[in-house]
This record gives structure tokens, sequence and C-alpha cells, in this order.
């Protein structure tokens, strides 16, 4: 009888695994594993720990790193040969306190100019390990490794364990991080999981709703992201952290922030129009954006949280002509045809949701059926993605699953800029152009208008007050409207040189007025 029962249990367990086999496909997605834990070490309290480093402009890099002594120096010493440092730089700290917990001293300090493509060595703070890191190059070929919603999971190992053994210059991460949520020392150790990776390539981040971590009135949003994460905001005309961009080889990469005002009337919205009007797609071909909540996603987590931001910026980013859009916050994989205005478009946008890094609230399944005609991939699985931009026209982007630990490149596609392929030749900011257009022929109008007013009382042997008057207004508002654009674009030609000659042109005027106008000989003399 025992016999008989352990035959029929013995082929019910081979049934079942037939089934689950048969139903499932020949992939078998895995549930969400652990958190990991990260003692802190309390005792070595001025050896550097949570090394990491990032972009800061042109051939410059910021190397973080925390110390539990205060009095512990914000130096970096670095250079080409291991032990030997032939440059040192020093750098700043700051601290910060958020109810019980306070953090160690957060050191910042740029280091640079730094050769293009080089292997650096060098030690924080005067003590401890020897880092090692590698710049990017200054021309193509360039490669990203881009995931999101990363945590500190078996997984997170899993998805850096991956990232570790392919050859990328740049980290790109739009947003959740940590996944502290307000236990502090979960961004301690968070530094301490990454560090391998993020001490050696630098790590370029943008905040996502895991950063924010505001207690009703008592905390600011994300004083923790931003002691911890400084990017190069300042080096990019930005006021926020929450918002930069910087380039690498030939990619300008913007960093926007989903959780920092977007509307037209914000501070980001004008940063976001003026940085883009700076780009020069000779010398950047590929323009590449990150946030954190994406606008297509057909997953059913998250719908609709991104609208509002696309509705504001959207248009912006299409009248640049931004090729390739990454975003997070959905755990899953999603790519997109080319798309603009909720539909595909040849001159909008790839969007790359890549929310999958590995985070311990696990994965997002549900997805809304039938696909829109837009998406073209989509998988909820725990992974990575690779960016390798060729050149200035082709780049090969790949998506690389955790399956069980070892990772399987399962989407791929080459892309093609938007640079020759004529969409972004119809003139920069539209709408803008046409109002310069407008603007420029009504000036020119008025201005011949005051001329010939002006010949006519000149015939008269009079002033006439009335071309004055106009003359002045006309100079006086192109010096305006010049002024805003040089602010906007820093450039000195036509902006800054037009804003020049026009406030000497209102001066001239005005003076003219206050001096009684042209004073003219009679007639017999
Ligand atoms: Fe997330
Ligand atoms: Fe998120």
């Amino acid at each position: 009888m025992r016999f008989t029962m352990k035959i029929l249990l013995h082929l019910l367990t081979v049934i079942l695994f037939i089934a689950g086999t048969v139903l499932a496909g020949d992939y078998v997605r895995p549930p969400p594993r652990k958190t990991l834990h990260f003692p802190w070490d309390p005792k070595s309290s001025s050896q550097p720990q949570q090394v990491h480093i990032s972009l800061a402009g042109d051939k410059h890099m910021r190397v973080t790193w925390i110390t539990n002594d205060g009095s512990s120096p914000s130096i970096v010493e670095y250079g080409t040969s291991p032990g030997k440092y032939s440059a040192i730089s020093q750098g700043e700290s700051t601290k910060y306190s958020y109810v019980l917990y306070s953090s160690g001293k957060i050191h910042h300090t740029v280091i640079g100019p730094l050769q293009d493509n080089t292997t650096y060595f060098y030690r924080c703070g005067g003590e401890g390990l020897e880092f090692q890191l590698k710049t990017p190059p200054s021309k193509f070929p360039v490669t990203f490794a881009v995931a999101g919603d990363l945590g500190q999971t078996g997984w997170t190992k899993s998805t850096l364990d991956h990232i570790d053994q392919c050859k990328y210059d740049v980290h790109l991460l739009p947003g959740d991080l940590s996944y502290a949520d307000c236990f502090q020392h979960r961004w301690d150790s968070f530094g301490q999981l990454v560090q391998p990776l993020a001490s050696s390539r630098p790590w370029m981040v943008t905040q996502g709703n895991h950063e924010k971590e505001k207690i009703l009135f008592l905390e600011d949003g994300f004083v923790s992201y931003n002691s911890r994460w400084k990017m190069p905001f300042a080096e990019s005309g930005s006021t926020s952290n929450l918002y930069y961009s910087f380039d690498v080889a030939g990619v300008h990469i913007i960093m926007l922030g989903s959780y920092a005002p977007y509307d037209e009337h914000s501070d980001q919205y004008s940063w976001l129009k003026a940085d883009l009007l700076k780009v020069d797609r000779k010398r950047t071909p590929w323009l590449v954006v990150l946030f954190h909540v994406p606008w297509y996603n057909s997953n059913r987590a998250h719908q609709g949280e991104g609208d509002d931001m696309m509705a504001s910026m959207e248009p912006l980013l299409y009248a640049a002509g931004a090729d390739l859009v990454f975003t997070g916050h959905v755990h899953a994989y999603e790519r997109t045809k080319r798309v603009y205005n909720g539909k595909s478009d040849p001159c909008g946008a790839v969007h790359i949701t890549i929310g999958d890094g590995g985070n311990r609230e696990g994965l997002a399944h549900r997805y809304k059926q039938p696909p829109p005609e837009w998406s073209v991939f989509r998988e909820a699985s725990f992974g990575h993605g690779e960016l390798k931009m060729v050149n200035s026209t082709h780049a090969f982007w790949s998506w690389h699953r955790n399956d069980d630990d070892e990772s399987v490149r399962s989407d791929q596609v080459w892309i093609t800029s938007l640079i020759g392929s004529g969409c972004n030749t119809r003139g920069y900011f539209k709408k803008g152009s046409l109002a310069s257009l407008g603007g420029g022929l009504g000036t020119g109008f008025l201005l011949i208008l005051a001329g010939y007013l002006s010949l006519q009382a000149f015939h008269k042997r009079k002033n006439s007050y009335f071309a004055l008057i106009l003359e002045t207004v006309c100079a006086a508002v192109l010096t305006w409207v010049m002024g805003q654009r040089y602010m906007q674009t820093s450039k000195i030609m036509p902006a800054g040189v037009v804003a020049g000659i026009s406030v000497v042109m209102t001066g001239f005027y005005l003076y003219k007025i206050a001096s009684g106008g042209n004073h003219f000989p009679s007639k017999a003399e």
C-alpha cells in the first residue's frame, strides 16, 4: 500500500513538473529575492566607504565617499600608475540629519583635468584602499550600461554582476536607487553594495519616488539623495540636483526630474528649453533623455502617472529631435517604436522603460491587452540594458534578462539617429521660430515707417518726435528680446552682439529726445 502511494506521489510530481514546463514556456520567471544585509563597520571610522564617481563637467570627475570620522580630509590623490599619485585635489564635505539618524561625513571632491579613455588610480582622504577608474572616450564608440529601480536584493547583485561583465563607459540610472524609504542606514548599505562598480565607472543618476523621503513638514524631500548623490547640475547651468545635463563623446544626455515641478512656468521647464537651445548636433549628434516615470508604458502598473509631465515637456523634446528616452518606475522592460503625442512618429523618440534592476518590490506582471501599436517588446523580468553608440548615426541597444543568474540577451535593435533624417530640419522650436520671424518683420516695418517720417520732417527742417519714440521703443524691445536670448544661450553671436548694439541705440534715441531732437541749421545757412 505504502509502495503504491509512493509511486502515485512520484507520478503526480512528474505530471506537475511537465505541466508547469509546458504552461510556462521555456522561461520560468523567478520570484523576488530578499534584501541583502551589509553591516556598517564603525571601527574603521576614517576609512573611506561607499565610494562612487560621477562626471563633473568637461574632463572632470567628482569622487564621493563617506567617513564616520568628521575630521577626515576631503582630498583625493590620483595618477595614472598604481601607488603613484601625481596630483591631489581638495574638495568639500557635507552631512545631514534625518529624524534620529546622523550621516557620516560625505565628501565630494572634483578631480581633473583628466585624459580621455584613461585608467586612473586614486585614494580618498589620504588613507585606505586604492581605487581605479576609467574615464570615458572623447569620440565614438561609447557604451552605456542602463539599469533603473535597483534596490539591494539578491537580484540587484545579479544585475550588477552582469553589468560588471560588459565593457561600458558610463552607468545611467533613471531613478529609484536604494529603496531606503526613510530608513537611512539603507542608503549606507546601498553605497557599499554598488561601490565596486560605482567607484570604477561614473554613475549618472536621477531621482525616483523612492528618493523622496518627506515626512510631513519635518524633513526635506530629497535631503539624503542630494547629499549623497551630487550630480553636475551647477556645471550644466541648473539650479537643482534634480535635473541636469552632460556630454559624453558625441552624446548629449539630459536627466530630468519626475518629482521636480515641470510645468511651463517652472524652473525645470525653462532650464530644459535653454539646455536644448545650447545643443550642437554637429558636436553631439545623439540626444538622450532620462527620467523616472514613463510616458509610454503598456504595463498596468503606474498608468497615467507621467501624463502631465509628458503634456508639458514632450513637445520640447520632439522639437529638439530627441533620439532616446529611458525611464524606470514600472518594474518591467518595454521598448517602443519612435513615438510622439501618443502614437508612432518617425521623428519622435524611442522610449525604453527599464525599471527592472532587481528591487524588493518585485516585478510588474500585468499588461494591457492588446498591446498598443507603438509597443515593440515588453517583458516582466529583471535585467539591464547596454547602449553602444557606434558612430554619429548608428547605435546598438540590447536588453539582458537575468535568466537564473545568467545574462541572456533577450531584446536587441539597431537605432538610427535623427541626424540627417530630415526630422529636425524644420526649424528649432517651431512656435518660437514663427514668433521670431513675425517679430523681426514687424520691427523692420516700424523702423522703415520711422525712417520715412523722419525724412519727411527733415524736409521741413523739423523733428518727428513720433518717429524718435518709435525708434526708441523698437531698440528697447530688441535689447530685451536679444538680451533674453543671450541669457538662455550664452552665445555672443548673434544674440550678445545684437543686444549690445541695440542697448547703445536705445540710449542714443533717449538722449536725442531729452536734448530736443536734431538741431537743424536754417535753410539760408
Ligand atoms: Fe521602483
Ligand atoms: Fe519608482
